[in-house]
């Protein structure tokens, strides 16, 4: 029997958001979904569906439709993974909320993602500071369905549970680049930049701000560089990061990052809004609506 799945959510305190760690995999309640969690999928689904209309990578909405994903319901996760089984071999697993670091990364290491079984509230439809199912499952599954972005994953899995041996400065510098690639990661493709991050796939605002606002910097791809630079976890990013293919992505973090946590230890962090003399800008920025503090 597996036990009950618990909706494990973050805390808001006076001292603002603290995050809470659980470690269960557990089964989707999915006869307990109410009508009301089912309506905010489909609208959540219908609106960014809309969005994402030639915003989005390539395969994304094709990807989506092998899952069969659509607006009638909350998907069966059961569902998903026979088509990821008979694809790139992932497989997703049912988490009550975020998880510890060394938890997160064995599960990527095994070829399995984490997915929170639960889903936002109405009134969290814009803005809601966690993972929820719709993040994950609507914004980060259907590139699973990628093998070069598959492999990357697990390979990321692999370098994070090695980088959690090292030490907490490894932790960091492997965990900027997981937000500046898999979550606000976009892509030059042959009509121009789309998104593949999952962070912003799953939210409308940031996906019209990311590739249309004149504020962020869009700067080319550099793993080092990625590496070094703080990030926003309260507004959108200052800066994207724009890769020209997965196999780049596969390819620049192939090498054993050992010897580049030692040389980062001996340079500066970059801020989120930064540009750097070697950069390789798509756009500069204009800052417009950026605040001064507040990068972590
Ligand atoms: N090659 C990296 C290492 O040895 C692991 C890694 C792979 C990190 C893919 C990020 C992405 O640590
Ligand atoms: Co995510």
């Amino acid at each position: 029997m597996s036990p009950q799945a618990r909706r494990v959510e973050s805390l808001h305190t006076d001292k603002g958001y603290v995050p809470v760690y659980t470690t269960a995999v557990v089964e989707q309640p999915w006869a307990q979904y109410t009508p009301v969690e089912h309506d905010t999928w489909a609208r959540l689904f219908r609106r960014q569906r809309e969005v994402l209309d030639g915003r989005s990578c390539g395969e994304f909405f094709a990807n989506q439709e092998r899952f069969g994903m659509n607006a009638e319901a909350i998907p069966r996760f059961d569902d998903i993974n026979a088509i990821l089984a008979r694809s790139t071999g992932w497989q997703i697993v049912g988490v009550e909320g975020l998880l510890p670091e060394l938890t997160f990364f064995e599960h990527l290491a095994n070829r399995r993602f984490p997915v929170t079984w639960w889903i936002r509230k109405p009134e969290q439809i814009d803005y809601i500071a966690e993972p929820d199912l719709f993040h994950d499952l609507y914004g980060h599954v259907p590139l699973l369905l990628d093998p070069a972005f598959a492999d990357y994953m697990q390979a990321y899995g692999r370098g994070g549970v090695k980088a959690h041996g090292i030490g907490a400065d490894a932790l960091m510098y492997l965990t900027r680049l997981y937000w500046y690639t898999v979550e606000f990661g976009l892509i030059r493709q042959r009509d121009g930049l789309r998104i593949y991050g999952a962070g912003i796939l799953s939210s409308k605002g940031e996906s019209i701000h990311c590739l249309e606002s004149a504020a962020p910097n869009r700067i080319g791809f550099d793993l080092m560089r990625i590496m070094r630079t703080r990030y926003r976890i309260d507004s959108y990013q200052k800066t994207y990061f724009v890769i020209d293919s997965f196999e780049q992505l596969m390819r620049a973090t192939q090498p054993d990052f050992t010897p580049y946590y030692r040389e980062l230890a001996s340079l500066s962090t970059i801020a989120a809004g930064d540009v750097l003399d070697g950069d390789a800008v798509i756009q500069r920025g204009s800052g417009e609506g950026w605040s001064v503090d507040g990068d972590v």
